[in-house]
């Protein structure tokens, strides 16, 4: 976001990312009525109170992600209080969000549990990205050993899936919170909630000053996320590949070197 209406209740609570007149870093209208064009330009004008401190440790490229996906992951872990150590999170989908959301769990002292429909990122998430454990959520012995174990569950996935056996995972007054948008509704089962008192709930990224934080947090504990650098004619080679979910974990363009020679 590069801009908002500063005086609403969302803005002055340091939530500019609820607010009703929220402007978008890109394809937004700004103040002044121009298109707003974020990334995709080599230099850009904005407001202070919407540019972030990016400290010196944290390289530029693999930081970019942090500001979108990061946010959007480190919220939730931190409104809904799961960022006690020992307690024992799980995410749900391993792709750009969801290897983030490992990362800060880790950080934050929390067991992690990826839960993946694909076994073949079993070894993605425990040997490289360190999760404690892998569920593959179409497994129903695995799933069923699994029930009642997990304080909260991070939902990144954005096709339609059912949430049942993600409920069944929780301990009483646990929170599922999904944080990937499905195009359709998706089904919600009432009566598992009421047995155990637990939440399902949403999330969209955060306000500036956490975001800050989140910057802050991620600088202290070396958090970047796994990025392939690309030109930008290389975008729609990109897009395509965006679809096979062909990346590990987000695509980042060389505007700086790459934007000037068209
Ligand atoms: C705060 O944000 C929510 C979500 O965008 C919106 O529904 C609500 O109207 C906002 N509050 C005010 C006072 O604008
Ligand atoms: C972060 O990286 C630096 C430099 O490699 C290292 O000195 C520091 O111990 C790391 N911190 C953490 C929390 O891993
Ligand atoms: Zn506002």
């Amino acid at each position: 976001m590069v801009g908002s209406c500063n005086s609403c209740d969302n803005c002055s609570n340091n939530l500019e990312n609820y607010c009703p007149n929220l402007i978008l870093t890109l394809a937004s209208i700004y103040h002044d009525g121009t298109t707003t064009y974020g990334g995709y330009s080599d230099i850009m004008v904005a407001d202070e109170h919407y540019v972030l401190r990016i400290a010196d440790n944290l390289p530029l490229d693999a930081s970019a992600p942090l500001l979108c996906a990061g946010i959007t992951v480190y919220s939730p872990f931190k409104y809904f209080g799961l960022d006690k150590p020992g307690m024992h999170v799980g995410v749900v989908g391993l792709g750009g969000l969801g290897h983030l959301a490992v990362k800060f769990a880790k950080a934050f002292g929390v067991k992690v549990t990826v839960i993946s429909t694909t076994p073949g990122k079993k070894k993605e998430a425990i040997e490289i990205l360190g999760a404690h454990s892998f569920l593959v959520s179409r497994d129903p012995l695995q799933m069923e050993a699994a029930k009642g174990t997990m304080d909260g569950i991070i939902d990144t996935v954005s096709a339609i899936h059912p949430l049942l056996p993600l409920i069944d995972l929780l301990k009483s007054h646990g929170k599922l919170i999904m944080v990937g948008a499905p195009e359709k509704p998706l089904e919600l089962p009432v009566f598992p909630l009421l047995l155990g008192r637990k939440t399902v709930v949403g999330s969209n990224t955060g306000g500036m000053k956490e975001i800050q934080e989140m910057i802050d947090f991620a600088a202290e504990h070396n958090i970047t996320s796994d990025i392939e650098v690309i030109p930008i004619d290389y975008v729609n080679t990109a897009m395509e590949r965006l679809i096979k979910a062909d990346v590990r974990y987000r695509f980042v363009i060389d505007i700086g070197n790459t934007l000037k020679a068209f």
